[in-house]
Formats: structure tokens, C-alpha cells, sequence
């Protein structure tokens, strides 16, 4: 017992320092462990569940039988630290930084543009950088794999790819595609000319030299390889980590304790425990079982060690295609296929393939073709040894097997296959990669020699219940039959009575999962035809023209390039305006040295808040009882609504949304109270503890159907019209009604929700530290809340990690609510949202349903439209009207429609919350009009981009808002476009193949846009500037933009550079605060840089234009405003001293210049 409760010191080293932890908790994961114990903030945490990649390091460890040091990279939101006995790790500040020396990585990340509102970009420096440390001159397709587990929601990654490909020897080809043909010689070159103006010049680069790298510990070193090996414990609170040496002991162990986990990858129980708050009391890792990453090759196949990495199996995979002959590695192949998409390549690299088989997932990649392969595990308990066979008796539901709690697979053996044997593995994902398949098969057919009657078959569905299943009544049908169209007709009648999902399936997509089981059946019987047709067993292959069937499609980096104007010629060099310069903090962003909310240290007695959602849709709240939260330790206080000093509600647009739930909740989802701790992971358990007790509302209203049913809307409807539509529809040739349908869509900002909030301790003065696009509506939400004047209250943006839209309306509700925690303890307060919570709570998109009606004439003319918009604007009114506002003021999109129509309304339901989004409805009614076009070009059997042209608007014209504009640009935007794309070839092309290619389609488009930038309510497109010139020659700007990746703060530095003829090296942008700037407007609707730099600018010339007025009236002569005004000059600080005192600072605002 007393050995049970042991625990040992855990030592490791990160960027080359040990670390030596004396009482570890086995629930720490790295990446909170370098952010808050070493403070290395510059690893990010996003999704917390291995899907981002932001978190991502690089793991280094030595095998003491081999005494090669091995570096992959890893998710550090799933890496226990438990895990890292005996490892080196190594953070994006490890590698290098703006006070010593950059690295590579970071520089060309950052100089190529790679980086934008870089809160992923510490994660991919880290991706990449383990690529180069294990291959210094990656080919493209490393480079790609390498960064297939990061996301990025900013840069559309073709910088990103542009920053690694510099150090790759290839071009920018795909490098054949593995054998399906060069992406160059399909398309034409989209090589930029050579005269072309460069975003970035690759001779400014930094070379990458190898020996400069941080090398393994040699103390590491030492230890691994002299120390000798023993059992490992650490105990924490809640759970005990043990890390036995020998098979016996971890047999031993598993007897005692048959319900601990034996963790390898953790990317099974990490998620598990994260976010379904699944407790373990103890695990076992058996990381340093030799048996468990043994290789056996014998003659009829390989048995593979358990515990190997999916990146080490797919090694030996390779290897063994590499050495057999192709008939004998038909398995092999079909499993490195799916190896390939499995996840991220972080998740590969720790997965094991022990661990994937007993997850048990249904959607598992592996499991479908391990069985219809013929695998068998090789499994040890007390009991001894035996071997099981992976078939369709072992998986007995979701996330169950055969196996007993006691039992360990120590390895699998994955068989040759014979002359006659055809295996194949399909998926279909909802993205290529790091995505869970939507539906996964294994699929194997064996034919005795020189036949084509199926001897046995094995059709094995992964996504189409809670296990992997086995088609067998389908297969049983098929044994015995010829290989050919008969069979398959009569395949496709079993399986669809066999492989049945009920309407109400997990996972939906019902429709989609049971086409799928015929179509990939289908895929299988082409390739086997294929197959069949190159062994001579049948005369005639698949024909030509369906082809295009087994063709996968093409997974290099399709290639892309950004163009842009040069300045002119005769534009002073040292002025930046118009040129691509880097982001001002890219750099920092690269290293991680950038600073987002919460990187900020923690204060003296800080608190974290974690918010406490509703679970039902629509309920009374009977009670909410705090008591079990209370006594959880280090729970400090619960807020609720009558905590609420101040107002308790925001107003919006005639509406009043509740900030914390009182009597009744509108949505699953909507904040009812939080918990105050000591820490984030105290506050989380506290928040779980809180029961709140519901009484169901009848109807709960979910779709825009249900809404309209019951008249359920934020009133009123918005409208707008012109011309005269009845008549117009009377004198069309033809009239046409259609409707179209757009989903939501989530921000995923990379950095959810944060703020923290400090009570400076006297008159109620608050300080609010927070990432959001609208410090002001902020300060006005929690001086409301908080019921004291805005002047107590100063909110601090310094970046945003992402927003587009999402970051404005709860971000100010978000920051209100933390206020009052930090009001009602008098402490500082952090709230930062997990990303579930971030999802759950925040809104998305709006989805919307257009219906349409339209009149057009014989050439192709609209004459008349007339639409409705309803959108799904869930439980609050947020910026709804606002949204469908906008889209009836973009429903002509680029079109002149002389009579036109729509109507308008945000639909109440019980959803959360929708918001702003990226284009605020725009898209939304783009597509809906969009489509209607191309209803009417189907109408009249002609390509779509000519009835565009015929209505596009031409000439001085006037929207139906009565806006008058000149849609010249968007002519000239419109041929060029077509010119260069050689639409009118490629869409011959895109003719010629689909009419060759049964199954695959191709298509291309050309769709103009006419985009109204700034606000509707005039009096917010204004924006305030203030500037500090120092006595140094250094200037401090301050403005109302946020810095959320656009790189306004950039671009203002441009605008103070050429303005004041300095260089922008003596330009420094803080942060955005209400302090410096008031009474701000959001840094949205793409105005924030024209207004802002306008307001910057505006301060700058009424300077020098004072300042001229100054010299006529001043005894001593100013600095003129056509001469340098710059530290470097000799005099500046004297220059400086005779400015007008007057002007120091100057506070301007950009409706001064219009
Ligand atoms: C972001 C993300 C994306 C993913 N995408 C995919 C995907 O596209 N396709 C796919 O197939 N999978 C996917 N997965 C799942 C992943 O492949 C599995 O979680 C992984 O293979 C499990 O291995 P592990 O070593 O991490 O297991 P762990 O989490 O360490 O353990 C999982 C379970 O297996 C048991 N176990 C482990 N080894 C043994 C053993 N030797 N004997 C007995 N029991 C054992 C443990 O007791 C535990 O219950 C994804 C996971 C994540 C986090
Ligand atoms: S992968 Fe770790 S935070 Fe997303
Ligand atoms: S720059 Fe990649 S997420 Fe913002």
C-alpha cells in the first residue's frame, strides 16, 4: 500500500533545461505545464483536444538499445507530462528569438506573410521545424504531411506553404501525385512571371544550418542510457500514474487494477477525460515495454508490437512494400492508405496502433481493413498468452471488444496476402485529413487462380453503427458468384437491407452514410475489376470512362500566388505605402513572443471564472443549487444574476438579452451562473458540481420551418423595393421560383474567448484586459453592469488571436459577466472559454433560407425578383436585423434588377445565439442570388457567367438602396479575370472531360461581387487617433482598430511613416485601449483601416500644418514637414524640443477630413 501511494521525481528537459518535478499530478498535460509552471506561453492552447495543432512541440528521446535520439512532434494539449520521463522537449522559444538569434523557420514564416493574427503560428514553426531536424531539404509532400495537423483560420496557408517551400529543393510541383500525374502538366503554369513584383526575396533569408540546432541533453543522455530501469509512480489528488519496466509487472499490475487504462498516445483517454470529465483513477503506461515495439517478420507476415507509434507502423508498412513482391502487400497497402489520412501527423506520431484497435472507435481507420485482412493480436493477461482474431466478433459496441478488462495486446499481426487476394481500404471524411471519417471501410475479396468466382469476401463498414461491422450476410450472398454486374446489382439489394441506419442515427448524415456503403462497394468492384483486367483474369478493365472513378484525388499543394500593384516608380523609397511589408509582430508571433490575454503573468490573488450553460432548450429554472461547488477546494464563489450590481440585461435594438439566466432558459448553452477558483482546473470541477433544476417549456422552435410555423421573429421584418414587381413579372417570358438553404458556420478563432478582469482597488476602477473587436462596446457592458461611469473602466486590447465577427457582441457580455466576479471578491479575474464551451456559447453564422422568384426575358435579362431571407438568429437578437439588413442591401450582388424585392427577419429560436460573421450576411445572399442565376441560365441552357454579364450593372447606374456608383471596376476586375484564367478554355476543358468521365465532374465559375464596405449608420464610420512624439525622435500611436491578424497596426505604421518621413523602425503601436482613444467603433464591416488611418493621418497634417502656422508666428524656426524627422538625425531631440506644445498629444478624428 505504502509502494501505492509512492512517488517518484519526474525528471525531463525542455529547450535544453532539466526539470525536475517533485510532486507531479498525472492530470497536468504539457502544454499547461509550460504555460504556467515554466511560463513558456509561446505554445498555444486552442481546441485542447489534438485537432489544431497550435500547441504543437517537438519530443526527442534516445533509445538505449539502438542510442538513437528520434525527434517528432507532438500535441502538447494531449502529451501528459507523466509520459515525458527521460524526454527532451523543445518550444517554439527553444529554438530562437528575437533577442538572440531568429531561426529560419520563424524568419521565413514570419517575412513571407505566413503569419497573421499568429496564434497558430508558434505551432507551425514547430511542425516545420521537426520536419527540418529530421529531413533539412523536405520534398513538398513532407512539408505537407508535416503540416496537416495544424489549422490556421487566417492565411488561407498558401503563405504559409510559400514561407517552407524555400526550403524544399523541389519546385512547386506536386511531384507526380504519387504516380496519378503532375498537377503541371493537367493546368497550365501559374508560376509568377519572373518580373513580377515578390512578396518577400528569398536572399534575406537566413540559412539553415543544421549544427546550430539544440542537441539531446547529454546529462538526458547520460541518464537513459546509465541509470537503470525501475517502476515509475507519481500520485496526484485524483489519480496515480505507474510506468512498469517488465511484461510480468504490467501483467501484474493490470490484474490488480483491470479497469486502469494503459496509456500510450492518450489521444483516446486524454479527450475522454477533457471533455467528458471521465476520471481514472489510476493509469498504467506501459511506454517502456520492450514487447510492445517489437518487430517479428515471419513467413506469411509481420507481427507488430502493439505499442508502436501509427508513424512507426506505417514505416515497417513501407518497408515491407518496398521488399515484397506487389501481390504479397495488398494489405499493407490498403492499411498505409488509410495510415496516411489517419488524423494530423502529431496524432500519428504518439497514437498506437494497440490503442486505435481497443478504442474501438466506429469511425476508426484501421479497424475496418485490420479485420477484413485477416489480422490477429497477440493478447497476455494473468491467464497467459493467446491469440485473438480481430473479426467481426471482436468489436461488441462503441468502444467495447471482446477483450477482457485484464487483457494487454503486446502485438498484431497483419498478414502477406496470396496471388488471387485483393484488398482495398476507402474513406470518405469530411476533409482529407485530421478529419474522423464520415464513413471507413476494409474491404478483401479472394479468387482461386486464373477466376474471377469470389471465393471469399469480406466487406467490413466502419461510421455505419456503434462498431466496426461486417456486410456478412452480404458477403455469404456473394461467395461463389462471378465477378461482374450482375453480382454487384445483387450486392447493392443485400446490403442495403443489411447496413441499416434509422432516421434518428448518431452522427446523422443518415442519407449520405447509406450511399456511401454503395458507392465505396462500388469503388471496391472497379478496383478489383481493374485488378483483375492487369492478372489477365478477365479480357476488358474498367472501361475509359470511368476511369475517373479510381482516381483519388490529387493530395499535393495545389499551387497558388498573390498578386499585387507596385508602387510607382517615382514613390520615395523610404515611404512603405503600398508596398508588402511584413506584419509588425509577425516575428514576435513566430517566436512566440507575442502576447495575447491570456499569456498575461497572473496577478497577486487571481481568480478563474468558468461559466456554468444551460442543458435544456427552453426551460424554467427552478433552482440552482451551488452547494456541492461550494465545497469543492479551492472554489471560492459562484456569481449568479443577483450578483449584478448594475443593469442586469444588454439592450439591443429594442431587446434585452439576459447576461446571466435568472427565471428561464432559451437555449442549451445560455449562461446561468459561474465559478470562482483558485484555478482553472478547480473552477471547471466546481462548475460541474452546480445543479441547476429545469422544468421543460413546450415547443422549443430549432429551424427557420419551425419559426415561420409559429411566427416566432425579432420584429419587425425589413423591407425594400423598386420598380413595379407584379407587372414586371407579367411581362417576363418566363417566371421561375426556387429556394436555397446555407448552413452556419463556426468562427473557430484560434484563441477562444479571454479576459481578465483587475479592480484596481479604489473608486470602483476597473481595468479589462481582453481580446475583443470593440474595447468601447466593452467599457460600456461592464461599467453598465457594473453600475459605475465609463470612466472607471479602461479596456486593454493588445491582439486578438482571430475574430471575424465573433468577437464583439459576447465578447462584451463575456467581459460584463467576469466583471461582476471581480466586483463581488474585490480579486483579479480570468475567464478564458474552452473551446467546446467557446462553440456552445458564442453563436456562429446565421443560417439562412432564401426563397426566390424570378422574371426573365428570352436573352437572359432578369426583368424582376422578389425574395425572402430568413435567418436563424437563435435565442438572442444580437446583430440580427442588422444581418438581414445587410443581405437586402447586397440582394442585387452585382446585378441590375430594375425591379427587385425582398423582405427580411431574424427567426427566434431556441438555438444560441448567432452573430456577426465574416461578411454580415453577405455571403449568405450572395449564394442565395447566385443561385438563382443559375437557375435562370439551366432555364435557358446557357453558361451561367453570360446571364451574369447580361445583367451585371453597366455604366452610371443606381442601386435599389439609391446609391449611385460607376461599375467600371467592376468591369475591368470582370475581363481581366476572365482573360487571365482562360475561362472560356477551361471551361471547353471542363466540357470535354466531363463528358469523357462518367463519374467524376469538373466545373469552373466565374461569380463578380460588388461589396459595400463601412457601417449602414453613418455616425459609426468615424475613428480617433492619438500620437505621442517622444523627445527620443520615437512615436506612440494609439487608435480605435484592433489588431486581430488584417494588420492594421501595421498599416497605421505606414500611414505615420510617410506622413511623418520617418522610419517606420521609430513607430511603435501599443495596444488599442479606451483610455488612449474613446469611444471607439469596432473594428469591423473592413473599414477599420480606412478609418482609423484616416483619423492618424488627419492628426499628422493638422500638425504640420500648425506647425507652420506656428514657425510665421514663432521667434525660432520648427521642424519643416518636408524634412526627416528622425532619431537618427543628428539635432532631432533639438528639433523636437521647439515643437508646439500645444500638439503633444493630439487626439483626431478621421469625419474631420471627409
Ligand atoms: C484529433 C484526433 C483525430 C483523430 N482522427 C482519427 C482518424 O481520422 N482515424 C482514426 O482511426 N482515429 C483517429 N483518432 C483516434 C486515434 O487514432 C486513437 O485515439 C489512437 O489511435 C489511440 O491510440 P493511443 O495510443 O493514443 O490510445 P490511448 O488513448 O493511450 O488508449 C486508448 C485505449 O486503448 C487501450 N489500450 C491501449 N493500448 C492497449 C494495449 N496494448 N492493450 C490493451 N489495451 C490497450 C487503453 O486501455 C485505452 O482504453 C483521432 C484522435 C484525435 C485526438
Ligand atoms: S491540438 Fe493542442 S490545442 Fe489544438
Ligand atoms: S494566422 Fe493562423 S490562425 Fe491566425
Amino acid at each position: 500500500m505504502a509502494e501505492e501511494k509512492r512517488t517518484d521525481c519526474l525528471c525531463f528537459f525542455v529547450n535544453g533545461k532539466k526539470v525536475v518535478e517533485e510532486h507531479v499530478d498525472p492530470e497536468t498535460m504539457l502544454v499547461s505545464f509550460l504555460r504556467e509552471k515554466l511560463r513558456l506561453t509561446g505554445t498555444k492552447s486552442s481546441c485542447g483536444g489534438g485537432g489544431c495543432g497550435a500547441c504543437t512541440v517537438m519530443v526527442s528521446r534516445c533509445n538505449p538499445a539502438s542510442q538513437t535520439i528520434t525527434h517528432f512532434s507532438a500535441n502538447a494539449c494531449l502529451l501528459p507530462v507523466c509520459q515525458l520521463a527521460g524526454a527532451a522537449i523543445t518550444t517554439v522559444e527553444g529554438i530562437g528569438s528575437s533577442k538572440t538569434r531568429l531561426h529560419p523557420v520563424q524568419e521565413r514564416l514570419a517575412k513571407a506573410h505566413g503569419s497573421q493574427c499568429g496564434f497558430c503560428s508558434p505551432g507551425m514553426v514547430m511542425s516545420m521545424y521537426t520536419l527540418l531536424r529530421n529531413h533539412p531539404q523536405p520534398s513538398m509532400e513532407e512539408i505537407r504531411e508535416a503540416l496537416g495537423g495544424n489549422l490556421c483560420r487566417c492565411t488561407g496557408y498558401r503563405p504559409i506553404i510559400d514561407s517552407c517551400r524555400t526550403f524544399s529543393q523541389e519546385s512547386k510541383c506536386c511531384q507526380g501525385n504519387r504516380g496519378v500525374g503532375c498537377c503541371l502538366n493537367e493546368e497550365e503554369s501559374t508560376e509568377p512571371e519572373p518580373s513580377a513584383p515578390q512578396l518577400f526575396n528569398k536572399e534575406d533569408f537566413l540559412p539553415l544550418d543544421p549544427t546550430q540546432e539544440l542537441i539531446f541533453p547529454p546529462e538526458l543522455m547520460r541518464m537513459v542510457l546509465t541509470e537503470p530501469q525501475q517502476t515509475q509512480r507519481f500520485q496526484g489528488e485524483r489519480m496515480s500514474w505507474v510506468s512498469p519496466v517488465s511484461l510480468e509487472e504490467l501483467v501484474l499490475l493490470k490484474t490488480h487494477h483491470p479497469w486502469a487504462p494503459l496509456v500510450l498516445g492518450n489521444t483516446t483517454i486524454g479527450p475522454e477525460m477533457k471533455f467528458k470529465g471521465v476520471v481514472h483513477p489510476m493509469i498504467i503506461s506501459p511506454s517502456r515495454q520492450v514487447e510492445f515495439i517489437v518487430i517479428v517478420d515471419v513467413s506469411a507476415g509481420v507481427w507488430v508490437g502493439a505499442g508502436l507509434s501509427l508513424t512507426q507502423v506505417r514505416s515497417v508498412l513501407e518497408a515491407r512494400v518496398e521488399a515484397l513482391s506487389q501481390e504479397k502487400t495488398e494489405l499493407y497497402r490498403a492499411l498505409l492508405d488509410q495510415l496516411r489520412t489517419l488524423a494530423g501527423q502529431q496524432i500519428r506520431n504518439v497514437a498506437s496502433l494497440g490503442g486505435n484497435i481497443v478504442s474501438a472507435h466506429p469511425n476508426s481507420n484501421l479497424n475496418p481493413v485490420l479485420a477484413a485482412g485477416g489480422c490477429r493480436l497477440s493478447v497476455v493477461s494473468d491467464g497467459g498468452r493467446r491469440e485473438v482474431l480481430l473479426n467481426q466478433d471482436f468489436f461488441t459496441g462503441f468502444g467495447k471488444t471482446v477483450l477482457k478488462a485484464g487483457d494487454i495486446v503486446v502485438s498484431v499481426f497483419i498478414p502477406e496476402t496470396q496471388a488471387g487476394e485483393f484488398v482495398r481500404a476507402f474513406r470518405q471524411a469530411p476533409r482529407k485529413e485530421n478529419a474522423l471519417a464520415t464513413v471507413a471501410t476494409g474491404m478483401r475479396v479472394v479468387f482461386g487462380e486464373g477466376s474471377t468466382v469470389v471465393q471469399d469476401l469480406q466487406l467490413y463498414y466502419g461510421g455505419v453503427g456503434p462498431c466496426t461491422l461486417l456486410a456478412s450476410k452480404t458477403c455469404q450472398a456473394l461467395v461463389g458468384r462471378l465477378w461482374g454486374e450482375e453480382m454487384l446489382e445483387e450486392a447493392y439489394s443485400v446490403l442495403l437491407k443489411e447496413v441499416v441506419l434509422s432516421p434518428g442515427a448518431v452522427g446523422g448524415k443518415v442519407g449520405f452514410r447509406r450511399s456511401l456503403t454503395l458507392s465505396l462497394l462500388f469503388k471496391f468492384y472497379l478496383e478489383v475489376q481493374q485488378a483483375l483486367a492487369h492478372t489477365n483474369a478477365i479480357q476488358h478493365g474498367v472501361p475509359e470512362a470511368e476511369w475517373s472513378a479510381l482516381r483519388p484525388l490529387p493530395d499535393c499543394i495545389l499551387p497558388g500566388q498573390q498578386q499585387f500593384q507596385e508602387v510607382l516608380e517615382s514613390q520615395s523609397e523610404q515611404d512603405p505605402v503600398g508596398h508588402p511589408i511584413m506584419h509588425r509582430s509577425a516575428l514576435a508571433q513566430a517566436t512566440g513572443e507575442a502576447l495575447y490575454c491570456d499569456d498575461m503573468p497572473p496577478t497577486e490573488g487571481e481568480l478563474f471564472l468558468v461559466l456554468v450553460t444551460s442543458t435544456r432548450p427552453h426551460a424554467s429554472i427552478l433552482n440552482v443549487d451551488v452547494g456541492a461547488a461550494l465545497l469543492v477546494p479551492g472554489v471560492v464563489d459562484v456569481v449568479t444574476c443577483r450578483d449584478i450590481p448594475g443593469k442586469k440585461v444588454r439592450s439591443v435594438l429594442g431587446y434585452e438579452e439576459e447576461l446571466l439566466a435568472d427565471k428561464e432558459v432559451s437555449c442549451v448553452g445560455q449562461m446561468v451562473c459561474g465559478v470562482l477558483a483558485d484555478s482553472r482546473t478547480q473552477a471547471k470541477l466546481g462548475a460541474a458540481a452546480v445543479q441547476i433544476h429545469y422544468q421543460d417549456l413546450p415547443h422549443p422552435v430549432f429551424t427557420v420551418e419551425d419559426a415561420m410555423e409559429r411566427e416566432s421573429f425579432f420584429l419587425p421584418w425589413r423591407e425594400i423595393e423598386r420598380g413595379d414587381i407584379s407587372d414586371a413579372f407579367q411581362n417576363s417570358d418566363y417566371v421561375h421560383e426556387g429556394e436555397f438553404r446555407m448552413s452556419g458556420q463556426e468562427h473557430f478563432y484560434l484563441e477562444t474567448q479571454s479576459m481578465l478582469v483587475v479592480p484596481v482597488g479604489e473608486e470602483a476602477e476597473f481595468h479589462v484586459y481582453l481580446a475583443s473587436q470593440a474595447p468601447t462596446m466593452a467599457q460600456e457592458a461592464v461599467a453598465e453592469t457594473l453600475g459605475v461611469p465609463a470612466n472607471r473602466v479602461t479596456c486593454h486590447v493588445k491582439r486578438l488571436g482571430g475574430a471575424f465577427g465573433g468577437k464583439v457582441t459576447k465578447t462584451s457580455i463575456l467581459a460584463a459577466i467576469t466583471s461582476v466576479a471581480a466586483w463581488k471578491t474585490g480579486r483579479a479575474v480570468r475567464c478564458v472559454l474552452e473551446r467546446g464551451e467557446d462553440m456552445l456559447i458564442t453563436g456562429a453564422r446565421h443560417p439562412v433560407l432564401g426563397k426566390y422568384k424570378v422574371g426573365f426575358m428570352k436573352d437572359g435579362r432578369i426583368t424582376a425578383a422578389d425574395l425572402q431571407y430568413y435567418a436563424n438568429a437563435g435565442n438572442t437578437v444580437d446583430e440580427s436585423p442588422l444581418v438581414v439588413e445587410k443581405m437586402l442591401l447586397h440582394m442585387d450582388n452585382a446585378y441590375n434588377i430594375p425591379n427587385l424585392r425582398g423582405r427580411a427577419v431574424a427567426c427566434r429560436t431556441n438555438l444560441p445565439s448567432n452573430t456577426a460573421f465574416r461578411g454580415f450576411g453577405v455571403p449568405q445572399t450572395a449564394a442565395i442570388v447566385e443561385n438563382m442565376i443559375t437557375d435562370v441560365a439551366m432555364h435557358l441552357a446557357r453558361p451561367a457567367h453570360q446571364i451574369r454579364e447580361v445583367n451585371m450593372y453597366n455604366g452610371p447606374s443606381l442601386t435599389h438602396y439609391k446609391f449611385s456608383f460607376n461599375p467600371e471596376n467592376l468591369w475591368r476586375c470582370w475581363e481581366e479575370c476572365k482573360a487571365r484564367s482562360g475561362l472560356d478554355v477551361r471551361q471547353d476543358a471542363v466540357r470535354k472531360f466531363n463528358q469523357e468521365n462518367r463519374w467524376r465532374k469538373r466545373g469552373a465559375a466565374l461569380i463578380p461581387i460588388k461589396y459595400g464596405i463601412a457601417f449602414c449608420e453613418a455616425f459609426l464610420n468615424q475613428a480617433a487617433a492619438l500620437v505621442h512624439i517622444y523627445k527620443d525622435g520615437s512615436v506612440l500611436v494609439s487608435h480605435g482598430g484592433t489588431e486581430m491578424g488584417q494588420g492594421i497596426h501595421t498599416k497605421m505604421q505606414q500611414v505615420v511613416s510617410r506622413e511623418l518621413h520617418i522610419s517606420s523602425s521609430k513607430i511603435y503601436i501599443s495596444e488599442t485601449s479606451t483610455s488612449s482613444v474613446p469611444n471607439t467603433c469596432p473594428s469591423a464591416a473592413s473599414f477599420g483601416t480606412d478609418a482609423n488611418g484616416m483619423a492618424v493621418k488627419a492628426i499628422l497634417i493638422f500638425w504640420a500644418v500648425a506647425g507652420d502656422v506656428t514657425e510665421k508666428i514663432s521667434p525660432r524656426p520648427l521642424a519643416p514637414r518636408d524634412r526627416r524627422f528622425d532619431g537618427e538625425e543628428d539635432g532631432a531631440l533639438e528639433k523636437h524640443r521647439r515643437l508646439p506644445h500645444a500638439l503633444q498629444p493630439i487626439l483626431f478624428c478621421s469625419q474631420c477630413l471627409r
